[in-house]
């Protein structure tokens, strides 16, 4: 029997539990904060227009991404499971139907096929780290920097080998459990990213080029903003949260019970915006400043940053550590990535942690193989999206992770009762009316109007 009661008649995790609120707080933060704030975020923003977009994704991460938080934490706190086995678990006790569990299946899925490509650019990170010691960026052109990158990333043997480190480093903690050093690394990396962040934001106040970030990454136009680049606004808030896949559910159920669902989940998408904003404010200056364009593509951040690194005083140190805390960043985040795929092997096949970690990794390995040669022997192969990795990232966040989404906060909104959700998130104030509202109509119809808008069946 895998349900342990405690006093109070609830379950009680096997996994053990996070040691504070903070430290809850902590992990979801670094798996939200990662490659999505700081290398996604300003490519696809580049790419669908600026403006229009940010403020559609800022809609979304509140509208949507904030009830869908909040459903997902709630939803693994209550079932103190793996989420196939919570959602299976509670769907019975709720509203009789265990299959429910494949909506943890989605997840696990999802969360796979995120970290194969995910991998491979903490890859490119790992190798701007030794870029960044080795000093090829100081005092570098805009062309030489473009050219350090495009010969990086066409060298498939280079990008497959720091695939196969950055997979062996998640492995590596994944395999020893959930709290041994993650909460460390956490508690040091945001605020020191912040730190980097606002000395990059300051560099590109002194380009002299701010007003023109400034101005396309906040004035909307609105005529720029295809039906596609709606739904990657909020692919890219689904994605930039982690969410719409269980891995907040997974973290969930290790929740301590006093702690409050809401704070944690505000604390966590402030964090995690916050970030997002600053890395657009610093990289779009730089963009016009060096006569590049927004709309580049994944290299975006490896062309842009280096830049200013090579003219800043001290640039070597700071480019250094700028890389070596995204790729912790990158870190946390692949660990949250493997949660729940690992804690689904370990309670169902009874595997030990260890075991099932490496059976993933590898798995993940492999299918990163694809989007390792993406970028240089398969560039050429397109289909539907694009590359393989165009492909599996918009299948992920544009497809999996809304829909996801769509049926977590769904459960939690139509399926759970009033009585658990409210108990769960601490009373039936006006906090949880508006949570309530929000899981019921606002997140379900924002999402599927998105998602039918995007597939042209709105007209
Ligand atoms: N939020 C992560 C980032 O911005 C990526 C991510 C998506 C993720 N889904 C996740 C991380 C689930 C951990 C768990 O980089």
């Amino acid at each position: 029997m895998l349900t342990q009661q405690t006093d109070d008649g609830k379950r009680s995790s096997l996994h053990g539990n996070w040691s504070s609120r903070m430290a809850f707080i902590l992990a979801v933060t670094g798996s939200a904060v990662g490659l999505g704030n700081i290398w996604k975020f300003p490519y696809i923003a580049g790419q669908n227009g600026g403006g229009a977009f940010v403020l559609v994704y800022l809609a979304c991460v509140i509208l949507i991404g904030m009830p869908v938080m909040m459903s997902e934490i709630l939803i693994g706190r209550r079932g103190r499971r793996n989420p196939v086995r919570t959602m299976e678990l509670l769907g019975k006790e709720e509203g009789g139907s265990g299959r429910w569990r494949w909506v943890g299946g989605l997840g696990v899925v999802a969360g796979i096929l995120i970290l194969s490509y995910y991998s491979v650019i903490a890859g490119w990170t790992l190798a701007y780290i030794v870029k960044s010691v080795s000093g090829v960026f100081a005092g570098a052109s805009p062309q030489a920097v473009g050219a350090e990158f495009d010969n990086f990333v066409g060298d498939w043997r280079l990008v497959g080998l720091t695939h196969t480190v950055f997979m062996g480093l998640a492995v590596f903690v994944v395999a020893r459990g959930v709290e041994r050093g993650l909460e460390q690394a956490v508690r040091f990396m945001v605020p020191a990213l912040l730190v980097l962040m606002l000395v990059l934001l300051g560099y590109s106040i002194s380009s002299g080029y701010f007003g023109q970030g400034v101005a396309f990454m906040f004035t909307p136009d609105f005529g720029a903003l295809t039906r596609d680049s709606i739904l990657a606004a909020l692919g890219q808030a689904f994605f930039t949260l982690s969410i719409g896949m269980g891995a907040v559910m997974a973290y969930g159920a290790y929740l301590p019970e006093e702690t409050s669902i809401t704070g944690a989940s505000a604390a966590v998408v402030t964090a995690d915006t916050s970030i997002a904003m600053l890395a657009g404010l610093a990289i779009f200056p730089l963009v016009f400043a060096n006569g590049l364009t927004p709309g580049d593509g994944p290299g975006l951040v490896f062309n842009t940053l280096p830049l200013a690194f090579g003219q800043m005083p001290g640039g070597v140190f700071f480019s250094t550590v700028f890389f070596v805390l995204l790729s912790f960043a990158a870190w946390t985040s692949a660990i949250g990535l493997m949660e729940p795929a690992v804690a689904w092997i370990v309670e169902h096949y009874s595997k030990t942690r260890a075991q099932a970690t490496v059976g993933v990794g590898l798995l993940i390995w492999f299918i990163g193989l694809g989007s390792v040669l993406s970028f240089n022997v398969l560039a050429d192969a397109r289909f539907l999206a694009g590359t393989i990795f165009d492909n599996v990232d918009y299948l992920t966040s544009n497809v999996m992770l809304p829909l996801g989404g769509l049926l977590i906060v769904w459960f939690a909104g139509w399926v759970m009762s009033r009585n658990s959700t409210s108990d769960e998130l601490g009373g039936s104030g006006a906090l949880y009316k508006l949570w309530r509202f929000s899981a019921r109509y606002l997140a379900p119809v924002g999402i599927l109007f998105v998602l039918l808008n995007a597939i042209g069946l709105l007209g």
